[in-house]
């Protein structure tokens, strides 16, 4: 950090060191994301980055639109603004056979008078489609394709996404820098982050996601840009048109746009003839499944650019390019038997045993039925013939019975509310939820999914005991409790090495990971120890009221509850897990062990305390957050949130329609603030 800098006011310098630092940002970005190849270290990068924010927020002036600081987000929009396509967004033709395609390069063929054509195949990303304009080699403005004449203007949305570059050095074309051009392509998600955070929603008991581009989409349409910048979203593209440069072709389009420092993917091909497109085809049918991302089909083009204009469109659709659209795979089988799967917090979902199948590659013998009323609303029975597909989305579905098929003897699902495991408590079904919860602490099953938790990235980041691990090291009785995870290495020299398929390295690694854990703070520990109404951000506010967890395991309900932001619910779930006798066995164990349960002198200097001693009053509707979610960003850096407004009441917070407490604050003569200058206040 070159703090010196700060000495002088020479805004010109400041100005070069900005430049600066947007570069080491942009090109550690770059190095990170696109290449998993970072040349610097998290520290360094963070002090770059604060450096840049400092000087941002002592001299606004320097604080440009596509500064590497904006990605976080930035005040929430009251709508999006529409704005035209300088050129129309179009679709696609769809085929779904070598048949149509044949057709397609006859029709090319034709309207080209018989000369030769090369075509590029690409894959077809399954997301949402967006148009970026560069402007002087900087980012303006992102707009969707909307009705494909108009769009609306997500470039805040967009600037998040980390693997854009907001600002390019232009490429030399032809002699001549290209600096003013227009980007197309694709905003995606991976199929691991949606998999995760379905999962994590059905434990949860939460509506899943249908499918990814959904997730995309309205990830997308959200007017809260900072929420956006917390979802994992990708780009790709694949389009690229300028006013400035005759350009030639798409494969060199392509190239250039992969200069300029854009994500465009590696599968690309170039197809001489049928032969070639249909062996593409083939290969990515087989191969799609293993993409870390969805595609819904190939698409071809014709890469020669004054061949695509001569070629020209027919309706909403090129004619120089189609899609080939792999269908959604359905398959039939016998549904065997309904079992029950248990979550971390208890929750039990029902679960289709299926003859096994193989659907679009994968052999599929599970799948999810998400609750009873989802059973009883399709009327599956056992001992149906279920349909099972699989599409955009990952996770197979059973989409319901063939009638044709229904046997008498296929019986109707009788829910019996007892935990499968082999302790098998009662169920108990919450009023108001459509879910089932085991309530049960000994129970295995529920054991096995909060070890899982215990292990995550966002607990204790334990890497190497994920979900399979975990249950097979609950199955060879290595793990009771979460507590035994930091006895592992006892078995070092005499279980690990019989294990199959598991070597000396996963051993140094699973235990050197393990070991890694225990410098997590308390605020994780807390966390990871899956207390029911304990998120993070409940954990960060109860250590900072609580330094140690002998202080919270002591606090009387009374006290916890005055503590902002806790309420009768959470207090009574902290103290019954803190109170319960192999709840704290558990803890006293890993206390021993090492593991954090306390916050340390050095932590608590760097506790965010910039509201310390404040006093809120929310009001009326806030866009960005609900009044819970205010209320612990509030309490989280220290300061208190009141029912009522008086003279000790140091801010009012006023949202839409806030009525008669902005009243009395203004007759008090209290600061009144309204969303945007709260949302400040809290990013200071
Ligand atoms: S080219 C003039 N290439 O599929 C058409 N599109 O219905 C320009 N898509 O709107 C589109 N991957 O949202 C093109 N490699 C790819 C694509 C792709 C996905 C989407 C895009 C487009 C839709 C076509």
């Amino acid at each position: 950090m070159q703090q010196g800098l700060f000495d002088t006011t020479d805004i010109s310098t400041l100005e070069q060191r900005v430049h600066e630092l947007h570069d080491i940002i942009r090109r550690a970005d770059y190095a990170y994301y696109n290449e998993a190849q970072p040349f610097i270290t998290d520290k360094e990068y963070d002090d770059y980055f604060h450096e840049l924010q400092t000087i941002e927020k002592q001299y606004p002036l320097l604080l440009f639109p596509n500064s590497p600081t904006q990605r976080v987000g930035g005040e929430p929009l009251k709508e999006f603004v529409t704005v035209p396509h300088e050129i129309p967004m179009l679709s696609l033709s769809n085929t779904y056979s070598f048949a149509e395609i044949e057709e397609f390069h006859k029709r090319v063929s034709d309207g080209l008078e018989g000369r030769s054509v090369e075509y590029v195949a690409e894959l077809k990303y399954d997301g949402v489609a967006i148009s970026l304009k560069y402007v002087n080699g900087q980012f303006v403005q992102a707009v969707t394709r909307g009705d494909g004449e108009k769009g609306d203007d997500i470039t805040q949305n967009v600037k998040t996404l980390r693997t854009l570059p907001l600002i390019v050095s232009p490429p030399l074309i032809d002699g001549i820098p290209l600096y003013d051009f227009e980007v197309r392509g694709e905003i995606f998600m991976m199929k691991d982050d949606f998999i995760n955070i379905n999962r994590e929603r059905e434990e949860k008991g939460e509506k899943l996601y249908a499918n990814p581009r959904n997730f995309a989409a309205g990830t997308l349409k959200m007017l809260d840009s900072r929420e956006v910048a917390r979802r994992p979203l990708h780009i790709t593209c694949y389009y690229l048109f300028t006013k400035q440069i005759e350009l030639v072709s798409h494969s060199q389009n392509i190239a250039i746009l992969g200069a300029m420092g854009f994500p465009i993917g590696n599968a690309q091909q170039s197809c001489s003839s049928l032969n070639d497109i249909y062996s593409f085809i083939d290969y990515w049918h087989i191969h799609r499944e293993s993409l870390p991302f969805f595609i819904d089909g190939i698409v071809i083009k014709v890469n020669n650019l004054s061949q695509q204009k001569e070629l020209g469109f027919v309706a909403r659709s090129p004619r120089w390019a189609i899609a080939y659209k792999y269908e959604a795979v359905k398959e039939t089988t016998l549904l065997k038997d309904i079992t029950y799967q248990v979550g971390r917090t208890g929750v039990v979902t029902p679960v289709a045993e299926l003859e096994p199948v193989v659907v679009a590659g994968s052999t599929i013998s599970r799948a999810t039925l998400h609750n009873y009323d989802f059973i009883t609303a399709l009327d599956i029975r056992i001992g149906d013939t279920v349909s099972i597909e699989k599409g955009g989305d990952v996770i197979p579905k059973v989409t319901g019975y063939i009638p044709e098929k229904r046997q008498e003897q296929s019986m109707k699902f009788m829910f019996t509310p007892i935990c499968p495991c082999p302790v098998g408590s009662t169920l108990v079904r919450p009023e108001g939820e459509a879910n089932y919860y085991c309530d049960h602490s000994a129970c295995p099953w529920q054991l096995k999914r909060r070890i899982t938790h215990f292990a995550s990235r966002d607990a204790m980041n334990i890497e190497g005991l994920g979900e399979k691990v975990v249950d097979r090291f609950v199955e060879l009785s290595l793990l009771h409790t979460i507590a035994d995870i930091y006895d592992l290495h006892t078995h070092k020299d005499t279980v690990f090495p019989t294990l199959e398929r598991w070597g000396e390295k996963s051993t140094v690694n699973l235990l050197s990971a393990i070991e890694e854990s225990k410098k997590q703070p308390f605020s994780r520990v807390l966390f990871s120890l899956g207390i029911r109404f304990v998120g993070e951000g409940v954990a960060k506010i109860l250590t900072r009221y609580f330094r140690t967890i002998d202080d919270l395991k002591n606090a009387t309900l009374e006290q916890l509850v005055q503590v902002p932001e806790i309420g009768n619910r959470i207090a009574q779930s902290v103290l019954e897990h803190l109170h319960d006798e192999s709840e704290w066995a558990i803890i006293e164990r890993m206390k021993i062990n090492g593991i954090r349960f306390e916050t340390v002198e050095s932590e608590m200097a760097t506790l965010n305390t910039t509201l310390q001693g404040k006093t809120f009053v929310l009001t009326g509707e806030m866009v960005s957050m609900t009044r819970n979610q205010a209320g612990e960003e509030i309490a989280q850096r220290g300061g208190k949130v009141s029912g009522s407004v008086s003279k000790k009441t140091s801010y009012l917070i006023a949202g839409d329609n806030a009525g008669s407490k902005l009243t009395k604050a203004r007759e008090l003569g209290v600061t009144v603030l309204n969303e945007q200058e709260f949302l400040l206040l809290l990013s200071e």
